[in-house]
C-alpha cells in the first residue's frame, strides 16, 4: 500500500519524507489556502521535494479551462498527476489529458458508479472520499470494498487512492481490502506512528541504563 500525505504544509512534508514515508502528495485548493503564501511557490516546492506522484487540482469547470490548467500544473515536474473533479468536463479532461502522457486522479468521487466511469476515461488514480460519506451516515469503507472488487473483475489498472481519512482505523480497513494508496492528512500519519506501550518500554529501558551507568560512569554502547 503506498502512502501519500494529503497536505500542502512544507514542513509536514518534510519531516514524513526525510523518514521515507511517503510515495506521494494529494493537495487540493483548501489545502493551499490553508497554508497561505503563493500557491505557485508552494506547488513548485512539493514537486521539488517529492520524487513520486503529486496531485495539484485544476480549478476551472469546464473541459477545456481543466485542459490549460493541467497543462500548466504539469510543469511544475514530471511527477505531477492533474486532479479533474468527477464531472461530465473533467471526464473529457481526464480522457484529453491522459491521451497527452498527463496522468489524472479524478477527485470528488463519491459512488461506485462515478469510480466506473473515471476509470474507462483513463484515471490512473480515484479518490473516493470516505470519511465525506461517513460524515453524512453513509458506509465510506463499504465504498472501497465495492470499487475494489469491480476494478479485480474487470482488471481495471486505474488505482484506488482512498481520501478524506480521518483516523487510524480507516488506514488498517483501506490495507485489508487491498486499495492501492491512502492519502493521510499529517496528524493521522503522526497518530500511527505512537503506541502508549512504545512510549513505557522506552522509558523502562532507560531507566534501566541509568542503574548500569550508576555502577560504572563510564559505560556506553
Ligand atoms: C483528497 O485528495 C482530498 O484532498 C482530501 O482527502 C479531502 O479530505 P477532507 O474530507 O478531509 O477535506
Amino acid at each position: 500500500m503506498k502512502i501519500f500525505l494529503d497536505t500542502a504544509n512544507l514542513k509536514s512534508i518534510r519531516m514524513y519524507n526525510d523518514m521515507g514515508l511517503l510515495d506521494g502528495i494529494t493537495t487540493n485548493p483548501t489545502l493551499l489556502s490553508k497554508e497561505g503564501g503563493d500557491p505557485h511557490k508552494t506547488m513548485e516546492e512539493i514537486c521539488s521535494i517529492i520524487k513520486g506522484d503529486v496531485s495539484l487540482e485544476v480549478v476551472s469547470t469546464e473541459y477545456s479551462g481543466m485542459l490549460d490548467e493541467g497543462r500548466r500544473l504539469r510543469k511544475y515536474g514530471n511527477n505531477v498527476v492533474v486532479k479533474c473533479p468527477m464531472t461530465a468536463d473533467g471526464l473529457k479532461a481526464c480522457k484529453s489529458l491522459t491521451a497527452e502522457g498527463i496522468p489524472v486522479n479524478v477527485t470528488l468521487v463519491f459512488s461506485a458508479n462515478q469510480a466506473v466511469l473515471a476509470a474507462k476515461a483513463g484515471a490512473k488514480y480515484i479518490s473516493p472520499f470516505i470519511g465525506r460519506l461517513d460524515d453524512i451516515g453513509q458506509d465510506g469503507m463499504g465504498l472501497i470494498r465495492e470499487i475494489h472488487q469491480i476494478f479485480q473483475n474487470y482488471k481495471f489498472k486505474t488505482q484506488i487512492l482512498v481520501a478524506s481519512i480521518r483516523h487510524p482505523v480507516h488506514v488498517v480497513d483501506a490495507a485489508k481490502i487491498g486499495a492501492d494508496v491512502v492519502t493521510l492528512p499529517p496528524d493521522v500519519l503522526g497518530k500511527m506512528l505512537k503506541h502508549p506501550l512504545t512510549d513505557i518500554g522506552l522509558k523502562n529501558f532507560l531507566a534501566d541504563w541509568e542503574k548500569l551507568k550508576a555502577e560504572d560512569p563510564n559505560i556506553r554502547i
